[in-house]
C-alpha cells in the first residue's frame, strides 16, 4: 500500500496533537531516548483519545481488528488503534521497534515471557507474568527479544488500544511483529 494511501484518520484534537508531537520529537532527540519520550506523550493525551470508528475495519481470526491511523512520511513511527473482542488473543510475539501502547476502552490482558536459555530464543519461553490493564493504563516495550509478551481480552466487553511503533508500517501493518513458538 503506497504511503499517500493511509489514510490519515485524526480527526480528534487530541490524537492529531499526540501525533505532530510524537512527529516533532523523533525529529529532535536521540533514537535512544524515543521509547520513553513517546511513552510519556502517550500518558498525557490518552484520557482525552475516545471514539475510534472501526466500522470500516475487519476483524480477524484471532478476534481483533487492527487499523493504521497514521505513519510519518520519513518512517520514524506508526499510529495503530486495535480492537479486541472478547476472547480475542494474539500470538505470542517480540517487535521489532520499540512501542508505546495505551488503553482507551475496556481492559485488556498482557502476559510478559523471557528466554528460558537467555539467548536466542528457540521456542523455549518462560511467562514472567500477566496483568490486566485498564483505561487510561499505558506501557511501553523494547524491541526483540527484550519485551516478549502477548496480549488478550479475557472480558466480556469489547476493549481499544492506541499503539505506536518506531518504524514504517505503511507497507505491512504486521511487519513490526515478531511471532515465537510457545
Ligand atoms: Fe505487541
Amino acid at each position: 500500500m503506497p504511503k499517500d494511501a493511509i489514510a490519515y484518520q485524526a480527526a480528534h484534537t487530541e490524537l492529531s496533537r499526540l501525533i505532530a508531537e510524537t512527529g516533532a520529537l523523533t525529529c529532535s532527540v536521540s533514537n535512544s531516548v524515543h521509547r520513553p519520550a513517546v511513552e510519556c506523550l502517550l500518558r498525557y493525551a490518552l484520557p482525552h483519545i475516545d471514539g475510534l470508528d472501526f466500522s470500516d475495519t475487519p476483524v480477524n481470526d484471532r478476534g481483533y481488528a487492527r487499523k493504521v491511523l497514521y505513519t510519518h512520511p520519513e518512517g520514524h513511527f506508526s499510529v495503530l488503534a486495535l480492537k479486541w473482542m472478547p476472547g480475542a488473543e494474539t500470538p505470542i510475539h517480540g517487535h521489532n521497534a520499540w512501542g508505546c501502547v495505551g488503553v482507551i476502552e475496556g481492559e485488556i490482558g498482557c502476559e510478559t515471557y523471557c528466554c528460558r536459555d537467555g539467548g536466542q530464543c528457540e521456542g523455549d519461553l518462560t511467562s514472567t507474568g500477566r496483568i490486566l490493564a485498564g483505561v487510561g493504563a499505558v506501557a511501553s516495550v523494547e524491541p526483540n527479544p527484550k519485551g516478549i509478551h502477548r496480549l488478550f481480552n479475557p472480558t466480556g466487553k469489547a476493549a481499544v488500544t492506541l499503539h505506536i511503533y518506531g518504524m514504517d508500517l505503511s507497507e505491512n501493518p504486521t511487519a513490526v511483529n515478531v511471532p515465537y513458538q510457545h
